[in-house]
């Protein structure tokens, strides 16, 4: 739990209060990666799922509040049944591997998406880990698994839907609808990563990213270093927000 002091940020030609509170990361080009190096697609995978462990010790040592890594869209079940079995024996390890290392960082695992639709191997795995880190108050590691941004806002459309009418009201408010978000209590999506040169949000967070700053850079998901991500960073730093106001020395 060695979070950078302001000094050590500064080193990275960074500055602590004008980080961002929550990344998220579309986590793509594996199988280009594996396609360019004449490995199979699972062996970028792989590859992708090495990456994971140098950015999420990153942004925890940076007191980043939010990473969401979008590991498996609702879309990607369209994939050959070999791909998405290996997508999930490969998640099964990382769970299985990294979980002790994840809780010593105190790093507190969440969820998004549907996850209750997987194989029980899977879901037990998933269960385990966030129980296991639910009183950790480190980093915030949304891992999307069977998530998509539109099945997510029905659901919360849903369920405030039955709030309401549970009250006997007939409106459902902003903060009500956000709620039942999977994202419920965390910051606002700050930056967007995708890698591999795409751009594209390929349901992802719609809502969430209503401001978000965005970034694509070129390398496929293996290759993004931490190097890269901290390049990323200070991109971010430099852009005016400006949330539909004005430049605040304007
Ligand atoms: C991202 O890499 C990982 C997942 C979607 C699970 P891809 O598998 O989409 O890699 P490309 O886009 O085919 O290169
Ligand atoms: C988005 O990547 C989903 C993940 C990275 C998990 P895809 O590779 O599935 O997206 P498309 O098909 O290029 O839009
Ligand atoms: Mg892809």
């Amino acid at each position: 739990m060695a979070t950078y002091s302001e000094e050590e940020i500064r080193a990275f030609g960074l500055v602590k209060e004008a980080l961002p509170k929550h990344v998220a990361v579309i986590m793509d080009g594996n199988g280009r990666w594996a396609k360019a190096k004449k490995l199979s697609r699972s062996a970028g995978h792989r590859a992708g799922v090495d990456r994971l462990r140098g950015i999420i010790r990153l942004s925890s040592d940076l007191g980043i509040t939010s990473l969401t890594l979008y590991a498996f869209s609702t879309e990607n079940w369209k994939r050959p049944s070999d791909e998405v079995g290996t997508l999930m024996a490969l998640l099964i390890e990382y769970f299985t591997k990294e979980i002790d290392e994840l809780f010593s960082n105190n790093v507190r695992i969440r969820i998004i998406g549907a996850y209750e639709e997987f194989a029980p191997t899977v879901r037990n795995v998933i269960e385990r880990a966030m129980k296991r880190t639910e009183q950790n108050t480190g980093l915030n590691l949304n891992i999307a698994l069977n998530y998509g941004s539109r099945a997510e806002i029905l659901r919360a459309a849903n369920l405030a839907m039955k709030q309401v009418v549970a009250e006997g009201k007939d409106e459902i408010l902003a903060e009500m609808l956000e709620s039942y978000f999977y994202t419920s209590g965390q910051p606002e999506v700050d930056l967007v990563i995708r890698t591999s040169g795409e751009q594209r949000i390929s349901n992802f967070l719609l809502y969430q990213i209503s401001y978000a700053e965005f970034l694509f850079p070129e390398e496929y998901w293996p290759d993004f270093t931490d190097e890269a991500y901290l390049s990323a960073l200070r991109v971010y730093q430099s852009r005016s927000r400006r949330f539909g106001g004005l430049e605040e020395n304007a």
